[in-house]
């Protein structure tokens, strides 16, 4: 299996990062390489290294990780929406984008802080020998700065994210409502290159693209300037991450000397407001919040809801709760499927192989086998690291799976579900 994955993310390598699918996703996309690192560092530290390195090359003036860094030896029409479409050397030129590479406009989940605490851990020599952590500590910093100060648009201590490709789970159908208020792209002024690669069935649906270009074209034409979108929601896991990197942020500035204890407070401060904003007691399960139209809780059960799972400081009676809707009749871990589903497996909008609208994804398990570890549940997290692993075989390394029958959906050869193989098949560690 090792060796498997290790061929996978060799194949995918380019010198400088690795893209998530050779065919589907060409380039550098921002959360993807932050999960590769964590997997690579047990292949290849230096790699690992090159790779955070190479994504904070591309950060912008403002703090913000662009999603996607482009290839500029990839032909535009291989991937939409292409550098043409972000326009960020122009559009993004207020908000300090690079001038001569090519990026997107929005951002991803902030996994990057807590990948390169990981990566300097696995090889501390090589590390300090390379500078590693003063090297991205400051690139860090700002973009923690950037999102906890540009993007608190509710003012209550959270993050949002104003596009759906920022919080990563694209057609979540959490986001159908927000969506629905958006008027989509007439299908005829775009193309989609991702049903060349995949199949029409496994991927969001047209409409979802209009209203994605939609969403994305009004940010550029505003010239990515924060406030003003249709889109706003406070999601469970992108402010789960951050308060995980924000604690690993922490003992990155110890190693360099500083201090760290006003980020944990930090980031304490945002597990307290992850409760206070989004935990529903009756669910047992955080819910996103939408801060337009009629605002308020959007009731829909999404994996993005136990992620905070993955905090050290949350309530014992926030824990188990958690614990017991992962393993309850909505996500069925360790009873009706193999791995956690994207999305409420009794939800009226569940669909086996549709994105995230019920398959189970990588990352997002391998989060949850954290999560259970850290705070105790050792044989209930051994159980879906079991399952993983043997998915991730079966499935050839596939982007996603049926919960139920473990197949294969998306792309095969997919970075990260080999990167995160590689680090479930080495010692687990205590979180941070
Ligand atoms: N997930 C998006 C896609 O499918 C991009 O971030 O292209």
């Amino acid at each position: 299996m090792r060796d498997r994955a290790a061929r996978v993310l060799e194949a995918n390598w380019t010198g400088t990062s690795t893209v998530p699918s050779r065919t589907l996703y060409p380039h550098q996309w921002s959360w993807d390489s932050a999960f590769i690192a964590i997997g690579l560092r047990h292949v290849s530290s230096l790699r690992a290294q090159l790779e955070l390195e190479t994504l904070l090359g591309a950060q912008w003036g403002d703090g913000r990780i662009p999603h996607i860094v482009f290839n500029p030896a990839i032909p535009l029409d291989a991937y939409f929406p292409s550098p043409d479409f972000w326009r960020s050397s122009t559009a993004g030129r207020a908000a300090g984008a690079p001038l001569t590479q090519q990026t997107s406009g929005i951002v991803q989940p902030p996994v990057h802080a807590l990948a390169a605490w990981l990566v300097h851990r696995a090889d501390p020599a090589l590390s300090r020998e390379r500078g590693f952590l003063a090297r991205v500590y400051p690139g860090l910093a700002a973009w923690h700065r950037y999102l906890l100060h540009r993007r608190d648009l509710g003012g209550a201590g959270l993050v949002c994210v104003v596009h759906p490709w920022e919080q990563g789970m694209d057609n979540s159908p959490c986001w159908d409502a927000p969506l629905s208020r958006v008027s989509p792209a007439p299908p005829r002024t775009f193309r989609r290159a991702d049903l060349e690669h995949g199949a029409a069935e496994d991927r969001p649906t047209d409409l979802d693209y209009g209203r994605y270009v939609r969403l994305a074209m009004d940010y550029r034409d505003r010239r990515y300037a924060d406030g003003g979108g249709e889109f706003a929601v406070e999601d469970p896991a992108f402010n789960a991450l951050l308060a995980a990197s924000e604690h690993a942020l922490a003992r990155i500035a110890c190693e360099l000397g500083a201090a760290g204890t006003a980020r944990h407070a930090r980031a304490e401060r945002l597990t307290a407001a992850l409760v206070e904003r989004l935990w529903d007691p009756e669910a047992g399960l955080f819910f996103c919040r939408d801060l337009r139209g009629a605002g308020g809780l959007i009731r829909e059960r999404g994996i993005s809801g136990l992620l905070p799972l993955i905090l050290p400081t949350l309530p014992r009676d926030v824990v188990a709760a958690l614990v017991r809707t992962a393993c309850g009749p909505h996500f069925g871990v360790g009873d009706r499927v193999r791995l956690a589903p994207s999305y409420d497996l009794e939800g009226p909008a569940f669909d086996p192989h549709r994105y995230w609208r019920g398959p189970a994804w990588f990352n997002t398990n391998w989060l949850l086998e954290r999560g259970l570890n850290l705070h105790g549940e050792h044989a209930r997290a051994a159980g879906l690291r079991a399952a993983l692993l043997e998915v991730a075989g079966t499935s050839d390394f596939a982007e996603y799976v049926d919960p139920y029958t473990g197949a294969g959906c998306g792309a095969r050869g997919f970075g990260w579900t080999a990167a995160l193989t590689l680090d479930l098949l080495g010692p687990r560690e205590g979180t941070l």
